[in-house]
């Protein structure tokens, strides 16, 4: 008698790609930059997503990159554009070295490359604002070229699966080695983008739906059930506080002084109203004298201060008000704008809270 006997399924002891492939099959997630099954986005559309997903969450880039899309949808119109229209076009989505790197770049790739995104990992490293996780996310997603994009949540990921002990930052190279040991041998664009959505929506930070993962079985966090503790971080030390103030001056015929910071450091050549530096020994007493010069303006300080956490120290500002007849003019290097127009300026999010304590 043959009697058939099905092989026990081996239980698996490594990640295998091909399970977290498969769970991409049927689980990825809707993104305007993403393509359907089987279809690519063009390299223009995964760089720009990409650019703008650095520290940006889904959920924030996606009007932005239907509005640079639909403004600018070549590299060529993004490269002839000013940039300052690209400064206003980003504004709102904060880190703007970002916006003047992505202009940069778009110059570089019509300059260099013809107007095409070079399918070189190399190549795309040498782009402005391409550093190597940029690289791997564009050459993975746009070309298959075989790398892994590390970024948080991946770190997240591959912590949690491999148990690494080792802190972050030092960690770093550890953890692209071991992402770099999980990649297929194709689909590498898919791989990346399984990669994120896994650390997006299943192994997220707290409350991992380890259940539902395809890792499951393998994880060696999950089997001993401190996943959560994952990934190690060096403690860290918090930026001091700087303090300032923030001068809005606002004219009868309902516009508002505003001037442009200077083109290198934070928030270069980006809009502000005038201020005072900002600074860890900064007195309110004194405040007054770095206000504008401007006839007449008697200043009221407003209630509270207006708080902005930068990546590399918070910062509270006190707003002054002032009111000022119609025939006042501009102190050099300042210009009156309209109420109703500032929201097409290039006003990153720290002026948009000093305004809208000041305007309410
Ligand atoms: N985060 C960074 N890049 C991403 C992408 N291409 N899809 C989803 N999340 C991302």
């Amino acid at each position: 008698m043959n009697v058939a006997v099905r092989a026990p399924r081996r239980k698996k002891a490594t990640p295998d790609p091909a399970d977290l492939l498969a769970w991409y099959d049927r689980h990825r997630r809707v993104l305007p930059w993403r393509a359907r099954k089987g279809e690519r986005t063009a390299p223009y559309a995964v760089w720009l997503s990409e650019i703008m997903l650095q520290q940006t969450t889904v959920k924030t880039v996606g009007p932005y990159f239907a509005k640079f899309l639909g403004t600018w949808p070549t590299v060529e119109a993004l490269a002839r554009s000013p940039l300052d229209d690209v400064l206003r076009a980003w504004a709102g989505l904060g880190y703007y070295a970002r916006a003047r790197n992505l202009h940069a770049c778009a110059i570089a790739v019509v300059e260099r490359h013809g107007g095409v995104f070079p399918a070189d990992l190399d190549a795309l490293r040498a782009l402005p604002g391409i550093g190597d996780y940029t690289a791997a996310a564009v050459g993975a997603i746009a070309f298959d070229l075989p790398a892994v994009p590390v970024d948080g949540n991946v770190e997240r990921v591959v912590t949690r699966l491999f148990a690494v002990e080792e802190a972050l930052p030092a960690a770093k190279p550890e953890i692209k080695r071991l992402a770099a040991s999980l990649m297929p041998a194709s689909r590498t664009g898919d791989f990346a983008q399984a990669l994120m959505d896994l650390g997006a929506t299943i192994c997220t930070p707290k409350k991992p739906a380890c259940a539902l993962c395809p890792f499951d079985t393998v994880c060696i966090a999950r089997a001993r059930g401190d996943q959560e503790t994952f990934p190690r971080k060096a403690p860290k030390r918090e930026g001091k506080l700087r303090r300032g103030a923030a001068f809005v001056v606002l004219r009868e015929d309902n516009r508002v002084l505003l001037r442009q910071r200077p083109e290198k450091g934070l928030l270069g050549a980006m809009t502000e109203v005038p201020g005072s530096e900002w600074s860890h020994d900064f007195d309110v007493a004194t405040a007054l004298d770095a206000a504008p010069k401007i006839a007449r303006a008697t200043w009221r300080k407003l209630a509270g201060e207006v708080t902005h956490v930068f990546t590399h120290f918070p910062l509270a500002l006190t707003v002054f008000v002032a009111r000022v007849p119609k025939t006042a003019a501009a102190p050099k290097g300042a210009r009156w704008v309209k109420v109703a127009d500032l929201p097409g300026e290039a006003l990153p999010n720290v002026m948009r809270k000093v305004l809208a304590h000041a305007l309410d």
